[in-house]
C-alpha cells in the first residue's frame, strides 16, 4: 500500500511516521508513506496557498490551484483508489471503514487547515470525506495520522502476532477483555486465577465473557 499525505504543515507528520510500528511497517516494505508540502505546488514565488473567503468572514481558505497541482502530479504517476479529505463534516471513522480502506492499494489523504479547502477541491478531486470524531482539530494532520495508523496496523505482516489485530476492541463489536502480565500478585492485587490455569478453552470463555461484560457496561450501543 502507498499513502500520500498532502499538508501545509508536513513537519507535524514527520515524527509520527518515524517511530515504532509505523516505522517498522515502512522499513518492512508493507507500506510507503509520502508526505507532500502544499507550498511546493504554490503558483507564485511567495509560495502562497491560502486567501480570504469570497463573501467575507473570518479565516483563510486553502486555494484550489496548489492542491490541484499536487493531486494531479500524483495521479499522473499512478492511479489512486481514494482521495480522502479529513474534515469534521465527513463520514465518521469506524473500524469497519478502516478495514475496508486497508484493502486498497494507493490512497491520497488531504489535510485541511484554517477554514478548510476551497469547495472546488472537494467537488473535483475528493472521493471520500472522513471525520475522526465530533470535535474540531486545528488541522487535518492529526486526523490523517490517526486514520493511517489504524489502516497500517491491519496490513498483513505489520503486527508481529498475526492474530492480534483481529482481537482488537471493535473488530467483532465487542470491547477487548482486560489483560495482565507479571507479577501475578501486585501488593495483594492478584491476576484472575483462570489466566494462570493453562486451560486454553476456559481462558477463551473467560475472555469472551469479560468482553461482553465490558461492552454491556461501557458501550451497550455496540450490542444493539
Ligand atoms: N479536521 C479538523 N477536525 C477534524 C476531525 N474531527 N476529523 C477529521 N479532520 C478534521
Amino acid at each position: 500500500m502507498r499513502i500520500d499525505i498532502i499538508s501545509c504543515v508536513p513537519n507535524l507528520l514527520d515524527s509520527f511516521f518515524a517511530h515504532s510500528i509505523l516505522k517498522r511497517a515502512q522499513q518492512g516494505g508493507f507500506v510507503e508513506v509520502v508526505i507532500h508540502d502544499i507550498r511546493d505546488y504554490a503558483v507564485n514565488k511567495h509560495r502562497t496557498i491560502d486567501d480570504y473567503a469570497f463573501g467575507g468572514g473570518a479565516g483563510m481558505v486553502l486555494q484550489v490551484e496548489p492542491i490541484a497541482r499536487c493531486i494531479r502530479a500524483l495521479t499522473s504517476e499512478r492511479s489512486y483508489d481514494e482521495v480522502i479529505y479529513l474534515t469534521p463534516d465527513g463520514e465518521q471513522m469506524q473500524q469497519k471503514m478502516v478495514n475496508q480502506l486497508s484493502l486498497l492499494g494507493n490512497i491520497i489523504m488531504l489535510c485541511g487547515h484554517y477554514k478548510g479547502v476551497d469547495q472546488r477541491v472537494r467537488d473535483m478531486f475528493v472521493t471520500k470525506e472522513v471525520s475522526i470524531g465530533d470535535y474540531v482539530l486545528s488541522g487535518g494532520e492529526l486526523a490523517a495520522a490517526v486514520l493511517s495508523d489504524a489502516i497500517i496496523r491491519l496490513l498483513p505482516g505489520v503486527l508481529n502476532d498475526e492474530t492480534s489485530a483481529l482481537t482488537d476492541s471493535f473488530q467483532d463489536n465487542l470491547l477487548a477483555p482486560p489483560v495482565y502480565t507479571r507479577p501475578a500478585d501486585f501488593e495483594g492485587n492478584k491476576v484472575p486465577e483462570i489466566l494462570l490455569s493453562g486451560h486454553e478453552a476456559k481462558i477463551e470463555d473467560w475472555r469472551h465473557e469479560q468482553s461482553l461484560l465490558r461492552t454491556k457496561s461501557r458501550r451497550p450501543d455496540l450490542l444493539q
